[in-house]
């Protein structure tokens, strides 16, 4: 039996809750939370300059995760300014909090909260960000709703999502070598998958229909330091990725096995002997109430 849209959205946030709140996931973003600053790096540049931060302002981060961009913009906004960091999921939440006391950040306040139903009032923010976390949006047209209500008059957002699979050496060389073997099954549309807006054309009709005076979105391939081995960038990937984890798990251990090894081989010609250096691409989605 197919379900109707009202029963698809529910099932995509029961999926989304569970990704995200599991003990396991959270544990995985916790033990790789610094290489992963250091690997999303050139993903928060772009969110930061696209959000056009000085000293004394007020933020707004959704899907904060185990901390960035948030530590990167508290320290931008400064002492004067503040960021206001949340997420659904309380296991991530702690593991930012923990994040920001050990750089002795303490312009951030941490709450959990759906981006749904955000519990601030409207016009409290000079800026809204999230890298990486529109895509979980199980009903993006009500989260955009909500970015617009909480951002002041004059107030800039700025995102940044996955690009298209195809564009991407990091996550291509990943899971070429599965693909190979089995097609991935394509996802139902506005699943919430990684590479869910690497076509952004809806997303920005939907914020040009929300009412922001200005919508820009820009596609950019850039280099993403792991700063690991080869083996370990995938260690990491299935251990963050909880999304691509069921199509990994599908797999035989054995085949898992030789894949990695495949894998391991492909990424030898990005390695530099302290970094391995795939290009991903990525969006960047800024905007103005
Ligand atoms: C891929 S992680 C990104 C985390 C972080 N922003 C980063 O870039 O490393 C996705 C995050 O989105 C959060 N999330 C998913 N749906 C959400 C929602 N409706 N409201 C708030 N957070 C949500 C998850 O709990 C998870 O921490």
């Amino acid at each position: 039996m197919s379900m109707n849209a009202a029963q698809q959205t529910m099932h995509f946030e029961n999926v989304v809750r569970q990704e995200w709140t599991n003990t396991v996931t959270v544990n995985a973003w916790d033990r790789w939370s610094a290489q992963q600053a250091v690997h999303c790096q050139p993903l928060t540049d772009r969110l930061i300059e696209h959000a056009q931060l000085r000293n004394g302002l007020k933020v707004l981060d959704l899907a904060c995760g185990v901390g960035e961009p948030s530590l990167s913009i508290a320290r931008r906004v400064g002492p004067s300014g503040s960021v206001i960091a949340t997420d659904l999921s309380e296991g991530m939440l702690g593991v930012a909090a923990k994040n920001a006391a050990d750089a002795g950040l303490s312009n951030i306040v941490f709450k959990t909260a759906d981006a749904h139903q955000l519990p601030f009032a409207d016009r409290a923010f000079d800026r809204v960000v999230s890298r990486l976390g529109l895509m979980y949006f199980w009903n993006i047209e009500k989260a955009i709703a909500e970015i617009h209500r909480v951002l002041k008059p004059g107030g800039v957002a700025s995102f940044v999502v996955w690009g298209a699979a195809e564009n991407n050496e990091y996550f291509g060389t990943i899971l070429a070598p599965f693909m190979q073997r089995r097609e991935m099954p394509t996802p139902p549309d506005d699943a919430p998958t990684p590479t869910r807006f690497g076509d952004t054309a809806k997303l920005i009709a939907l914020f040009r229909q929300a009412g922001f005076s200005e919508v820009h979105s820009q596609e950019y391939r850039e280099v993403l330091p792991w700063p690991g081995t080869p083996r370990e960038l995938y260690s990491h990937f299935y251990d963050v990725a909880a999304p691509l984890q069921p199509y990994i798990d599908s797999f035989d251990v054995q085949v898992q096995a030789e894949v990695l090894d495949e894998i391991e081989q492909a990424f030898g010609r990005c390695w530099d002997g302290t970094h391995t250096n795939a290009a991903a691409s990525f969006n960047a989605i800024y905007l103005k109430k």
